[in-house]
């Protein structure tokens, strides 16, 4: 067997769906193991566009075997309106979810919008799909899993106690009445009709990895978010509440370490983010216009703008550090073609002294002014030019392209893997020697 985890190594939105969706071809299992319904993964196949929030990213290929761990929150509804989609593309769909994974509910979304709400300037600009007060329910052990779920007498009992504490609450600390939105019954029997439908897809997913290993099956761990809105490791309180990063998979999809072959960071050859909080790499005006339009940086959840900046290389090998990858994908390296000079950050400047240490300070980080190294760009290639250099490989690449590859792998010390062109498939450059 073979196991291979692919990390977001930046904000996210790093085009880790089209890469996963790639490497799946030669997988069995792609299990997710960290975040919710906050996620957006761009799958194109042929003509066809497909956004996933919750079910990993490889799920349009028959006969994969779908894992979501223990480390996800599920949002029963997004569960099921995914799993409708995947049977009518494809038939039926080979889905395991945790029973060990906590419950997403609709108060758990409308607490996302009050928080956001009372935060005022430390707010995070959330997805709002409810990521922060379900995992909050999970470490304050008050959260109910998968497995309370499809447990229907006891589950009604639960659910409603749990129901008529959040209204009790909701009103005391923010002035906000249940009843706006759907009586607690009916929200308890909507909840109760889920857990009938999802019922045969729970089950013991850490269980499954492990009988999948000793078959000798390929093994695929899907990374959601990035490494800087890690719980622990990312730009805190900016980034979201699972740990997005390589030892998320451990403890989210309940593996061994030793289950985990090698890993991927996949990376822009820009950086974008959506929502709030430091980016020291960010650029404004026309430039940042063309990038975002030529790259459709607009969030595949929210639909928000992301906002757009150069590589950053001492955050990228800070996700180096923290995930230890054996290898990089690069995607997007299309979008920067027709731009002169291009820039990748290799240190900051802090009150007047240079550091290439990514702080754990938000606020410093917030000082921080990029030191930048400028490479001469590329031109702007047709999709035609683009696929032709894939059937021809690395070597007829742009000499700039090629330049600005290897100064990635120079600084990060991790060999680039993966070239992405665009959006499909078959845009994936494969560089010899190691996949
Ligand atoms: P939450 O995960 O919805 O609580 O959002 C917390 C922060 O993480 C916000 O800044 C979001 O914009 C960001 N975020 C969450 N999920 C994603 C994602 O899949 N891609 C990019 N940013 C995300």
């Amino acid at each position: 067997m073979s196991s291979l985890a692919v990390i977001g190594a930046q904000f996210g939105d790093e085009g880790k769906g089209k890469i996963v969706d790639f490497l799946a071809q030669k997988a069995d299992v792609i299990v997710r193991f960290n975040g919710g319904s906050n996620a957006g993964h761009t799958v194109m196949v042929g003509e066809k566009t497909y956004k996933f929030h919750l079910i990993p990213s490889g799920s349009l290929y028959p006969e994969k075997t779908l894992l979501i761990g223990n480390g996800c929150v599920v949002d029963p509804e997004v569960a099921w309106e995914e799993i409708l989609m995947v049977e009518r593309e494809k038939g039926k769909i080979n889905l395991t979810i945790s029973e060990r994974a906590h419950v997403v509910f609709s108060y758990h979304k409308v607490l996302d919008e009050l928080q956001e709400k009372l935060k005022g300037k430390l707010k995070a600009g959330t997805t709002k799909r409810g990521i922060g007060p379900a995992y909050s329910d999970k470490s304050a052990r008050f959260g109910l899993r998968m497995v309370d779920l499809i447990n229907e007498d006891s589950f009604r009992r639960k659910c409603k106690k749990l129901f008529l504490m959040y209204d009790r609450l909701m009103q005391t600390f923010y002035n906000h009445k249940w009843e706006k939105h759907a009586s607690i019954d009916e929200e308890v029997e909507k909840y109760v009709q889920l857990g009938r439908k999802l019922k045969p897809y729970v089950g013991d997913v850490s269980g499954k990895i492990l009988n999948s290993i000793e078959k000798g099956e390929n093994v695929l761990f899907e990374g959601a978010q990035g490494t800087l809105l890690d719980i622990d490791f990312g730009v805190y309180p900016f980034g979201t509440s699972s740990n997005t990063t390589v030892g998320g998979i451990c403890v989210g999809a309940g593996v061994p370490p030793r289950a985990i072959d090698k890993v991927m960071g996949v990376t822009k050859a820009y950086l974008t983010r959506v929502g709030a909080g430091p980016v020291p790499t960010e650029i404004k005006g026309e430039l940042a216009r063309y990038i975002r339009e030529k790259g459709a940086e607009y969030g595949a959840t929210t639909g928000r703008p992301r906002r757009c900046g150069w590589l950053d290389a001492v955050a990228l090998k800070y996700a180096c550090r923290i995930n230890g990858f054996d290898y990089l994908a690069v995607t997007k390296i299309d979008v920067l073609g027709g731009i002169e000079k291009v820039k990748i950050c290799v240190a900051y400047e802090v009150n007047g002294s240079e550091t290439k240490f990514f702080p754990a300070d938000t606020e410093k980080l917030s000082d921080c002014k990029p030191v930048y190294e400028e490479l001469d760009g590329w031109r702007n290639l047709s999709l035609g030019k683009w696929r032709k250099i894939i059937k021809e490989g690395y070597g007829s690449l742009p000499a700039e392209v090629k330049k600005f590859l290897e100064r990635i792998e120079e600084l990060c010390g991790v060999p680039v893997a993966l070239v992405s062109v665009g959006p499909r498939r078959d845009e994936t450059l494969v560089l010899e020697g190691t996949l």
